[in-house]
Order: structure tokens, then C-alpha cells, then sequence
């Protein structure tokens, strides 16, 4: 394992594009629009496009996965989209709490100004950020499917919950260029791109060189390493030892360390982690 320069990644595959075209043609009928961001990324999952869905309507902007975000952060996140954006309602998520998506419910019905019998949200956002599982709580039951790869073509349909809400489910999302090599790599470590199109060792070195500064006791706790001292190629030693992660002839398997890595964070076993802060 060596230090590795950032890996420039881009994924804007057709049917994104086509996706965003249906959804524009369908924009007429809705009255609200639920954007949905990692409370670990929200900057870099925010795809700006959606700019283009909001002007005109009431617009929400869910930091969901905040139970696996910093909560400090979290609460300079929530000042900083106050501040520097004129987005209806910002609301700190996870879509696994039921008191929470109660109070969302409540938040758009305040934001239905037209009286609608009947509100019509568009959910929206990048791949793998939580839409479906929003969706499937609002709904009450397991209807959309969760954890689909990003790349897998999925439909858009409408939706209806008990709480007088139609919801228009649309499939991930993302943009034709990121302008910040840094945006490419932290959608790879949200697991919203396509894990064949990146190095997944020059991901995880990234990621890890970024937790030993902000996380060192997070990642001494979980993988019982110490990091003290120890420069990035000996830290992702040390895990792929502690873990036992060997090949034939007793070489550490970097491959195996990277996805464990990867994985621990994505799936926030790490802790509570946000990888990016405001300015
Ligand atoms: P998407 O429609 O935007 O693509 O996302 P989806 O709902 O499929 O959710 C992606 C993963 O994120 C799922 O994990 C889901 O359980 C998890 N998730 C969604 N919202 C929250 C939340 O508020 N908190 C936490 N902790 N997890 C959330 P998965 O099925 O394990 O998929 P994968 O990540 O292993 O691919």
C-alpha cells in the first residue's frame, strides 16, 4: 500500500439523463419537492441540477443518514443551508425514526399553500442517499425497493400514503460533470457510484487518510489498532492485520481491507462520522 494522488472519478451514465428529462415533464403536477442528502456529504450528494425542480415550489431538504452523521457538524450543516440558501425547510433525518418522518409529514402539509386535497411530492436525489427508504416510510410499508446498486435502472412511479401524500418516486440521480475531483471521490464513498468504475484501494486510502485527522479514536476502536506515530500505508497495515486480512505467502490483502473499510464507513460502523464541513 503506497499514498495514491485523488482518482478522478465520473459517472453521468444515459438513463440519469433520461430520468431527468421525464422528471422534468412531470414537474407541472407537483406541488413539493423532497430532496434527499447524506447528512455525512451534504454538499457533495446535493446534486445541483436539482435547482432546476425547485424554483417554483416548495422545496425540502432532507440531511438524512444523520444517525450516522457527527452531530456537531450536523448542527453547523443545518446553520449553513439556513444561511447561504433559500430552501424552504431544513430537516436533519433518518429515515428509520417514526417520530421524525411524523414531523415530516406535518412540515408538508405546512408547506401546502394551494390547500391541495391531495399533495404531490417528487422525491429526488443521487443514488443510494435513502429515497427509497423515505419513501417507504412515509408509505407505512415496504413498497419501493432499498438498497439498490447505483446503475440499476429503476422506474419512476407515483406513490400514496395514508397521510393524504402522493409521492412520486424517481430512480438516483447524479450530474454530467463534477467540477471538484473531490465530489467524484465522496460519492464513491457514499457507495452512490459504480463501484466497477474506481480503484477501490486509492478510495479507501483517501478515506482513511481523512479519518486518521478527523476520527483517530473512532478507527482505533473498531479495528483495536493504534494509529499513533503510524503514517496511512502503516494504519491500513495494521487494520488488514488485525483483521487477519492475509493472502497466500502471509502478504496483507489490500483488496479485502479496502472493501472492509468501504464498508464500515458506508454502513457507519465507524461511528458517526461527517466528511465534510461548512467553509
Ligand atoms: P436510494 O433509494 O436513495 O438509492 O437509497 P435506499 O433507500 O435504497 O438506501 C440505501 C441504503 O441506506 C440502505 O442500506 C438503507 O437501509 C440505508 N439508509 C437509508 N436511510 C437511512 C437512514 O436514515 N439511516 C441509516 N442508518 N441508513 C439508512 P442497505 O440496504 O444496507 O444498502 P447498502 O448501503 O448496503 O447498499
Amino acid at each position: 500500500m503506497s499514498e495514491e494522488k485523488i482518482e478522478y472519478i465520473q459517472w453521468y451514465p444515459g438513463h440519469m439523463a433520461k430520468a431527468n428529462r421525464e422528471i422534468k415533464e412531470k414537474l407541472k403536477l407537483i406541488n413539493v419537492v423532497i430532496e434527499v442528502v447524506d447528512a455525512r456529504l451534504p454538499l457533495s450528494s446535493k446534486n445541483p441540477e436539482i435547482n432546476q425542480y425547485t424554483w417554483n415550489k416548495q422545496h425540502i431538504l432532507l440531511l438524512n443518514k444523520s444517525d450516522l452523521a457527527d452531530p456537531e457538524v450536523s448542527l453547523e450543516w443545518m446553520d449553513w443551508f439556513k444561511k447561504n440558501t433559500d430552501i424552504e425547510k431544513i430537516v436533519l433525518f433518518d429515515a428509520f425514526d417514526r417520530r421524525m418522518k411524523t414531523d415530516l409529514v406535518r412540515t408538508i402539509h405546512e408547506l401546502n399553500i394551494k390547500e391541495k386535497a391531495q399533495v404531490k411530492c417528487l422525491v429526488c436525489g443521487i443514488p443510494n442517499v435513502g429515497k427509497s427508504t423515505v419513501i417507504n416510510s412515509l408509505i407505512g410499508k415496504r413498497k419501493t425497493q432499498i438498497g439498490n446498486k447505483p446503475g440499476v435502472t429503476k422506474g419512476q412511479q407515483w406513490l400514496s400514503t395514508p397521510d393524504h401524500l402522493m409521492l412520486l418516486d424517481t430512480p438516483g440521480i447524479l450530474w454530467p460533470k463534477f467540477e471538484d475531483p473531490l465530489v467524484g471521490l465522496h460519492l464513491a464513498w457514499l457507495g452512490s457510484i459504480k463501484d466497477t468504475i474506481y480503484e477501490k484501494e486509492n478510495i479507501a486510502a483517501d478515506l482513511l487518510k481523512y479519518l486518521l485527522v478527523y476520527y483517530p479514536d473512532e478507527l482505533e476502536a473498531i479495528y483495536k489498532i493504534e494509529v499513533a506515530g503510524k503514517n496511512l500505508p502503516e494504519v491500513f497495515d495494521a487494520i488488514a492485520k488485525s483483521r487477519g486480512l492475509l493472502i497466500k505467502g502471509g502478504e496483507y490483502d489490500y483488496a479485502r481491507t479496502s472493501v472492509l473499510i468501504l464498508n464500515d464507513f458506508k454502513n457507519g460502523r465507524i461511528g458517526r462520522i461527517t466528511l465534510e464541513r461548512p467553509e
